[in-house]
């Protein structure tokens, strides 16, 4: 007998449920990240979580060697990959990954309905979402900072990556939902793999290891409640084309990060992504995050 306690993350659900799992999601989120401080784009409980962390720092037993290496590759590769050590190919990697996170969400930010503007709870709902990702690259960067990088600077990406994220959030909500939760769903596929990665790569560093997955930690619990928060927004057809999707999403974006196909099984990521039911996320996880009704046995 099985002793799972949720369902795929595809499975079948109704408007009406999908209504009130809106509801049940916003009552969630407005606790879990306290008061939207909209000018910063930022929460206040999240914030109060960050300064914590930055109040309490941990150091690296042993500074990185090279942070030349870093600070040379983090932008574009430039170097052979091969010939860059674990820890600063993990770091670089981080970094590529989150600047798309940061760039996919100010694209966002600027054209989304800011609260005063919202008109429907879908509206709210996904302001909060927003701003939550932003908290999500300060967190990041502590991750950078903890490992002692601290010059790196967000940039845009080229032109026309720039150009795709900017028209993204201008695609009609009804074609836009299925991307968009792919997206959420791949972000947690990563930050779980990113996580048995810390245990690996910092093995000989476990204060930094220990911060970096309680960094980590905030971002995936978010993380978990958006991919049930965007799967809300999906019906019986868009979710068919959501798990179609998996595999060319995921192929797409982690082939631009030369750091991923080195560091992770891309092949398996791919089969978490399809497979998703929350039951291999850790219970301190759970816990903390939301997972829709229609998922849950
Ligand atoms: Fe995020
Ligand atoms: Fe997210």
């Amino acid at each position: 007998m099985s002793t799972a306690k949720y369902r795929s993350i595809f499975t079948a659900s109704t408007a009406q449920q999908r209504k009130e799992n809106f509801d049940d999601y916003w009552i969630f989120t407005q606790q879990h990240g306290g008061e939207l401080l909209e000018e910063e784009k930022d929460l206040l409980k999240k914030r109060a979580k960050l300064e914590f962390f930055q109040n309490n720092p941990v150091k690296l037993r042993t500074p990185l060697a090279n942070t030349d290496a870093f600070y040379r590759n983090y932008i574009t590769m430039v170097d052979d990959p091969k010939s860059l050590d674990r820890k600063t190919l993990m770091l670089t990697g981080i970094y590529k990954f989150a600047r798309h996170e940061w760039v996919g969400i100010k694209g966002a930010w600027a054209v989304a309905p800011s609260m005063a503007d919202s008109r429907t709870l879908q509206d709210k709902i996904s302001r909060v979402h927003l701003a939550e990702e932003f908290c999500h690259v300060r967190l990041f960067e502590e991750m950078l900072r903890t490992c002692g990088l601290d010059e790196v600077e967000w940039l845009p990406l080229s032109p026309w990556k720039e150009k795709v994220y900017e028209f993204f959030p201008k695609i009609p909500a009804f074609l836009l939902n299925a991307p968009a939760f792919v997206t959420e769903l791949m972000g947690v596929t990563f930050y779980s793999h990113l996580h048995h990665l810390f245990d690996d790569v910092l093995a000989d560093e476990p204060e930094v290891r220990d911060r970096l997955q309680a960094l980590l930690d905030e971002i995936t619990i978010d993380e978990a409640a958006h991919v049930g928060q965007r799967r809300n927004f999906i019906g019986a057809t868009g979710i068919k084309i959501s798990k179609w999707l998996v595999k060319p999403f995921y192929t797409m974006f982690f082939n631009d990060i030369p750091e991923i196909g080195l560091l992770f099984d891309l092949q398996q990521m791919m089969k978490d992504g399809e497979n998703f039911d929350f039951n291999e996320l850790p219970t301190h996880i759970v816990e903390r995050s939301w997972i829709p009704s229609y998922c849950k046995v």
